[in-house]
C-alpha cells in the first residue's frame, strides 16, 4: 500500500477525530497576556491548563530579562552545539546554579525537556544493560527505552513488590552480560499527579545494584522545601543518580537539565547525541533561566501561594463528592464516568457557560468510558477562582448524571 494512503486510512488514536475537534477540544488557541484570564474564540475565560505553576510566565522582572536578553543578543547566538561553537558564560553559569540548587555535583542543560531524556537514556546504556522502569512512564522516557538495544523490564505503576521481581529478573541478565541497570521512574507522574515511590525505591539500592533516573518534570520547583523536587521532598534527592528537570513547567520556559556527579555529566557532555548533534539553547532562554531559578530560590511565597490553591482546590474538590484520585502534587485530575461525546458536550458547557477552560482525556489515554478533566493550579490563581471553578462542576455534574451531555458524537462548536 502506498504510504500516503495508509495515512489516510489511519488517522491515528486522537486524529481519528480532528475533524470533528480540531481548534476547540484540541489545538485551541489561547490568546492574550499568560494568566489566569485568557482569550479564547474572542471571550475571557478561567484557565486551568497551564503548566505555569509558580506564575512566572508574566512576572515583570520575568518579562523585563526576557525583553532584555532577545534586545541585546538575539534568538541567534550561541551559533553551533555546544561542543562545537555554542557554548558560554552564561550555559555554565545555569548548570552550576542548577547543580547546586539539586544538591549535586554538576549539571548538563537539554535544548529540549523531552528529546534531552530521549538521548540521555539512550546515552547511558548499551545493549548489555539492563533498564527498569514505571508503566505510567512519560511518552519521553518510553521512546528513550525503545531506543534501547538490550532487555527493559516494566512494572505497574508504583507497584514495589514488582519492581523488585524485575530486579531481581535484571539482576540475573546482567550477571551474564556484565552490564549494568538503569531504573527510570517520575518523580510527579503528570497525569494522576501522584508521586514515584522514590523512597520505596532507594531502599532496593541495599540489595541491587542500579542507578536511579527520575524525571521530575512536575516536581521541580513545587516539590520539596525548597523546590528541588520530589527527592528533596521524599528526603532521598542523595539517592537519585540521575535527576532531570524541565524549564517548561515551574520555569514557564522552554529547556531542561540533568543534574547528577561530575562523571557523569561530563560523559552525558561528550557523549549525548541530542546535545552533540544540535544547537544549544539560545542566550535569551539561558538568561530568562538564570532569572527564574533566582526568583524560584528567593521567593519563597510562590511556591507557598501554589500550594495555598492546591489544597483549597483539592480539598474543595473531594468535600464536593469528587474523585481527584492519588494525586500528591499540584497536578488535578478529576475523574469522572462517561463517553467522548459526553466529554466533549461537558467540556463545551464549562467554556461556553461558566467560562472555565481546563483539559480533558479521554480514550485512548485513559480507558474508555473514563473522562479526566485535568486542572493544573498555579500561584496566580485565587481561592475565588477554585470556589467558582468548583460550583460549576457541580453543577455539570448533575447535568453529567442525569443523562443531559448524553450523546455519540462530538460537540459541535
Ligand atoms: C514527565 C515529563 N517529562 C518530560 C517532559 C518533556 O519536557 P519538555 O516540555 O521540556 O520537552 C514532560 C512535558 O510534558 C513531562 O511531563
Amino acid at each position: 500500500m502506498d504510504l500516503f494512503e495508509k495515512i489516510l486510512k489511519n488517522r491515528g488514536p486522537i486524529g481519528q477525530h480532528a475533524k470533528d475537534s480540531h481548534g476547540y477540544f484540541t489545538f485551541p488557541k489561547l490568546e492574550g497576556d499568560i494568566g489566569t484570564r485568557m482569550i479564547f474564540r474572542g471571550k475571557e475565560r478561567l484557565i486551568w491548563s497551564l503548566n505555569n505553576y509558580l506564575g512566572l510566565a508574566n512576572h515583570p522582572e520575568v518579562r523585563k530579562v526576557d525583553g532584555e536578553a532577545s534586545a541585546k543578543y538575539g534568538l541567534g547566538l550561541p551559533m553551533g552545539a555546544r561542543m562545537m561553537s555554542g557554548n558560554s558564560n552564561q550555559h555554565e553559569q545555569l548548570e552550576n546554579e542548577l547543580a547546586a540548587f539539586e544538591n549535586k555535583e554538576d549539571a548538563i542543560l537539554l535544548n529540549y525537556g523531552y528529546q534531552g531524556m530521549v538521548s540521555a537514556i539512550d546515552c547511558l546504556v548499551d545493549r548489555h544493560d539492563v533498564i527498569v522502569y514505571d508503566s505510567e512512564s512519560h511518552a519521553c522516557i518510553i521512546d528513550g527505552v525503545r531506543l534501547h538495544m538490550g532487555k527493559r523490564f516494566v512494572y505497574p505503576h508504583n507497584d514495589i513488590a514488582n519492581c523488585e521481581k524485575q530486579l531481581e529478573r535484571a539482576t540475573r541478565i546482567i550477571e551474564e552480560t556484565g552490564g549494568s541497570i538503569l531504573l527510570i521512574t517520575e518523580g510527579v507522574f503528570g497525569m494522576s499527579g501522584d508521586q514515584g515511590k522514590l523512597k520505596e525505591i532507594v531502599a532496593l539500592k541495599e540489595r541491587f545494584t542500579f542507578r536511579l533516573f527520575v524525571d521530575d518534570a512536575h516536581g521541580f520547583g513545587t516539590m520539596g522545601k525548597t523546590g528541588a523536587g520530589t527527592g528533596e521532598e521524599q528526603n532521598v534527592q542523595d539517592g537519585i543518580d540521575i535527576y532531570f528537570g524541565t524549564f517548561a513547567k515551574s520555569m514557564a520556559l522552554i529547556g531542561g537539565f540533568i543534574a547528577s556527579t561530575e562523571n557523569v555529566v561530563e560523559y552525558l557532555r561528550y557523549n549525548m547525541r541530542s546535545q552533540i548533534f544540535a544547537k544549544s539553547l539560545p542566550m535569551p532562554l539561558v538568561i530568562g533561566a538564570l532569572k527564574r531559578l533566582e526568583l524560584l530560590r528567593t521567593q519563597p511565597e510562590l511556591k507557598n501561594n501554589l500550594w495555598k490553591i492546591v489544597n483549597a482546590l483539592q480539598s474543595g474538590l473531594k468535600n464536593a463528592g469528587f474523585d481527584i484520585g492519588k494525586t500528591q502534587s499540584p497536578v488535578t485530575p478529576v475523574y469522572l464516568n462517561g463517553t467522548i461525546g459526553e466529554a466533549t458536550n461537558l467540556i463545551y458547557d464549562l467554556r461556553e457557560n461558566y467560562d472555565i477552560f481546563c483539559s480533558m482525556v479521554v480514550y485512548p489515554v485513559v480507558p474508555k468510558g473514563i473522562i479526566i478533566l485535568r486542572l493544573i493550579p498555579t500561584a496566580s490563581h485565587t481561592v475565588e477562582d477554585v470556589n467558582y471553578t468548583i460550583e460549576a462542576f457541580r453543577k455539570s455534574y448533575v447535568k453529567l448524571k442525569a443523562g443531559e451531555y448524553a450523546s455519540e458524537k462530538i460537540a459541535t462548536f
